[in-house]
């Protein structure tokens, strides 16, 4: 099967005109296939070096490298193929969003997965820069609008000799939902980071995505945006003025610690004031998600998990809290739903409140494929500018006086260790969010 995948791989593509029911990616795409007509973003560095040393590392330059991509396509999806045509359509809309190039210049004969070179180019350079627009009403689902050529688009206003030219597209958020904004062929969003951050406060601030992910820290700083400074270009021959603000190129996102740091704030109340030995207390945690975009988590949702868990010590002595499901299916409490076991284990302590979104197959079992999933049955994340309440009801022992404290912390999981088990591929620590503590004080 691997061998002969690129054969079996480029067949059913150049049928798939024919085809009556293409994926919702591939009836985007037909009038739109191109020759192999983009430059690779090496050429950029020869003069872009700042901006490609930040690009090179990021995800967009990995996105078909990436190991849980290479792993589910390649080890999950195109075995499926065999058994099921719909999948190939499937299989070369991955592409779509994660080697563009290659799915526009229809050179789909792609690296066996045992080969050693797995890289084809990711989210490249030359890609980005001759987008010009979507086709239809809303930006979604790889409906971009390519334009290759010598022109390179972005966002310095005046004209110049070099080969650039404004385009207000490029400074929008709907540049990016072309890709971040996605529905499966059976009609569920999963992929729906452009409609969250529609759907805030952001863009009546001002507020797009480039403003984070594009400046100097990845995150607003006291709610503004602050870029980097500096030359956009050097070589032998140009060194361009120096200006005032430079768009990064890190796009730093769920793999970097930095991002998730702080990107929800968390606090702790308790009442009543006075306590004594006992009595019930009550626990408030109050989380804040003011600092991303879009709901948290958010993008790869059939992967991503964050969690709340609150434990009260004193002395020696722990106690769990237990957060309450919210409906029958526990899907928002660790080691309520059976289905968990496999995938978290025993990661996350049991009672911990959940936060993601539950995408589901036909046989109606929970699937981390999101090409297969036939609805989603569940999404309690924090949405954008949500302030969301945990409240937890403590009775106290009766034998115990001193300080009590309360810790919660808020952690996130960019994919479960069941996956990595699955995969074969290097399980991920959880990082922590945030983090806070009160001490209450017991007496008689
Ligand atoms: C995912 C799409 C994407 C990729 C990949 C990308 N860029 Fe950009 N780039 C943008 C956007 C969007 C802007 C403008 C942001 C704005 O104005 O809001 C930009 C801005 C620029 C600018 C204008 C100067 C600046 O930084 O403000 C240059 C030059 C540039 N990019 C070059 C590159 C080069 C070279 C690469 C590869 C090394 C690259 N870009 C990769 C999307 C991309
Ligand atoms: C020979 C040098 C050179 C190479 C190679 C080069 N650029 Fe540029 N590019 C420049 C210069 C110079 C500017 C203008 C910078 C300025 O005015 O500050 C520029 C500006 C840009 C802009 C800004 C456009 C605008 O109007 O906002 C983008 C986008 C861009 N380049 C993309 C690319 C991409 C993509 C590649 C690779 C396919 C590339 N460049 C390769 C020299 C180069
Ligand atoms: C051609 C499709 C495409 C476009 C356009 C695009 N992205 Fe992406 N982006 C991706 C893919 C695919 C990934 C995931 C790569 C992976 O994890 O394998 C990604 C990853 C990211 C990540 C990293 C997420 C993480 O988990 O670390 C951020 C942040 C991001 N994109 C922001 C943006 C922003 C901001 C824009 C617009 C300026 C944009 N993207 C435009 C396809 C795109
Ligand atoms: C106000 C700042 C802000 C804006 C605006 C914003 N983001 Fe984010 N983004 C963040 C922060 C902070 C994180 C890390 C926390 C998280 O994952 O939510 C993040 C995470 C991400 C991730 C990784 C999420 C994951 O769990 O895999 C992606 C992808 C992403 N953003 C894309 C976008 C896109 C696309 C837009 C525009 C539609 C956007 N962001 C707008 C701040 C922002
Ligand atoms: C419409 C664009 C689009 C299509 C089509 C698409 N993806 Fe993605 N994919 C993305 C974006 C954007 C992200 C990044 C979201 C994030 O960082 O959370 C992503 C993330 C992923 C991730 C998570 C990577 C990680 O490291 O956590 C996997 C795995 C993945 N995609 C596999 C696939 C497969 C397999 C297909 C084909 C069935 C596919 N994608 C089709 C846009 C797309």
């Amino acid at each position: 099967m691997r061998c002969t995948f690129s054969l079996i791989f480029a067949v059913p593509l150049m049928v798939s005109v024919a085809h009556a029911e293409l994926s919702t990616v591939q009836s985007n795409r037909l009038n739109q296939i191109l020759p192999q007509s983009y430059q690779s973003s090496e050429s950029c560095s020869n003069c872009h070096i700042r901006l490609y040393e930040q690009f090179e590392h990021s995800m967009h330059a990995r996105a078909f490298e990436n190991p849980v991509f290479q792993y589910q396509f390649y080890d999950v999806l195109l075995p499926q193929m065999v058994n099921d045509n719909d999948s190939v359509y499937d299989a070369a809309a991955c592409l779509a969003c994660h080697s563009p190039t290659t799915f526009l210049s229809q050179d789909l004969r792609l690296p066996a997965r045992d080969a050693g070179d797995k890289s084809l180019p990711g989210v490249t350079c030359d890609f980005c820069h001759t987008l010009t627009g979507y086709t239809g009403s809303s930006p979604g689902n790889a409906n971009y609008r390519p334009s290759p050529g010598p022109i390179k688009y972005g966002p310095l206003k005046f004209s110049s000799d070099w080969h650039r030219a404004y385009s207000q597209f490029q400074r929008q958020s709907e540049i990016c939902a072309v890709c971040h904004e996605a529905t499966n062929r059976f009609g569920v969003p999963i992929h729906t980071t452009y409609s969250e951050w529609s759907a805030s406060a952001w863009p009546n601030k001002g507020i797009v995505c480039q403003d984070c992910h594009m400046s100097a820290s990845g995150r607003l700083v006291s709610g503004k945006p602050v870029f980097d400074s500096g030359v956009l270009a050097v070589n032998a021959l140009i060194t361009p003025k120096a200006r005032g603000k430079i768009y990064s190129h890190n796009f730093p996102g769920a793999r970097i610690d930095n991002q998730l740091h702080g990107a929800v704030k968390l606090q702790v109340h308790s009442f009543p004031k006075q306590l004594k030995p006992g009595q019930t207390m009550f626990i408030g945690i109050e989380l804040d998600n003011s600092e991303a975009g879009h709901s948290m988590p958010t993008g790869a949702i059939e992967l991503r998990l964050a969690w709340l868990d609150v434990k009260l010590r004193m002395q020696d002595k722990e106690w769990q809290l237990k957060a309450k499901p919210a409906a029958k299916t526990k899907w928002d409490v660790a080691g309520a739903n059976p289905a968990d076991k496999a995938l978290y284990g025993t990661a996350i302590s049991p009672g911990s409140r959940l936060y993601r979104a539950i995408l589901v197959d036909r046989e109606g079992q929970p699937t981390l494929n999101k090409w297969e999933a036939v609805d989603k049955v569940f999404d309690n994340r924090l949405q954008a500018g949500e302030e969301r309440r945990e409240l937890y009801r403590f009775t106290l022992p009766t034998d115990i006086s001193g300080n009590l404290e309360v810790g919660a912390t808020l952690r996130y999981l960019r994919y479960p260790p069941g996956v990595a088990k699955r995969l074969g591929i290097d399980a991920v620590d959880s990082v922590l969010v945030a983090k806070a503590n009160k001490l209450i004080q017991i007496s008689n």
